[in-house]
């Protein structure tokens, strides 16, 4: 069986290679960026001067907690580079993110990032983006309403649940998880929910990844 933790470790431990002194670096949300939070959290403690931008309260206690220090993510206008994971990836670098109900600070992160370094285990990778439920995050107000117009594009959405009751994200949201079946033009998709009034984000996350890191069961990595 694979150790698909190993193989997030390994990912992780791999993308920090990537940062350098004085700069601003984004912090996923996900155990696949704990694992790199983690590894951050070394390479400050043995001199690395970064800052940190958190994709979730959790992200944020996790830095906080390893002394990697962070700031509001209105007092940077760029990231150089965010390291994240993700449900599902293509080869063409599009993903599904948003598993964890992080994904609306996730892919305002991302869109302000100059380098998005995705990690993974080898589980995450596939032909065609969908087997995943894509979610989008919707204010309460609209649920019901977004649920229908998901049905007119070809999908079947359900609102998530935690304990029996609506999950509410950190804004104080609903998720849909959206089933399209696999996804031929996530693009086109992306773009037409973006369009429901209603739609806070969704977790489709478009050209936004500029590589993917990827543990393999036999500890090398693949890198897309
Ligand atoms: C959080 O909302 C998500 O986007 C995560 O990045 C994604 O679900 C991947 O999570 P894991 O690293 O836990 O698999």
């Amino acid at each position: 069986m694979k150790d698909l933790d190993n193989e997030k470790k390994l990912a992780a431990k791999e993308a920090v290679k990537y940062l350098k002194d004085n700069q601003v670096v984004g912090l996923g949300s996900g155990s696949s960026a704990t694992h790199a939070i983690l590894e951050i959290g070394e390479l400050v403690k043995n001199g690395l001067k970064i800052t940190g931008v958190s994709t979730s309260s959790k992200s944020e206690e996790l830095a906080k907690s390893l002394g990697i220090p962070t700031v509001d993510i209105s007092s940077v206008s760029s990231i150089d580079v965010t390291i994240d994971g993700a449900d599902e990836f293509t080869s063409d670098l599009n993903l599904i993110k948003g598993g964890g109900a992080a994904l609306l600070k996730e892919k305002v992160v991302a869109s302000l990032t100059k380098e998005e370094i995705i990690i993974a285990d080898s589980s995450k990778k596939v032909e065609l983006l969908g087997k995943f439920t894509i979610p989008v995050e919707v204010i309460r107000y609209a649920s019901k309403y977004v649920m229908s117009q998901i049905i007119l594009l070809g999908g079947k959405g359900e609102i998530r649940l935690t304990e029996g009751e609506p999950l509410l994200t950190e804004e104080g949201n609903y998720i849909i998880d959206a089933d399209f079946g696999l996804i031929p033009d996530p693009a086109y998709l992306a773009t037409r929910l973006s369009e429901i009034a209603g739609v806070v984000e969704h977790g489709l996350f478009i050209k936004l990844a500029a590589r993917v890191i990827m543990g393999n069961n036999d500890s090398t990595i693949t890198f897309s």
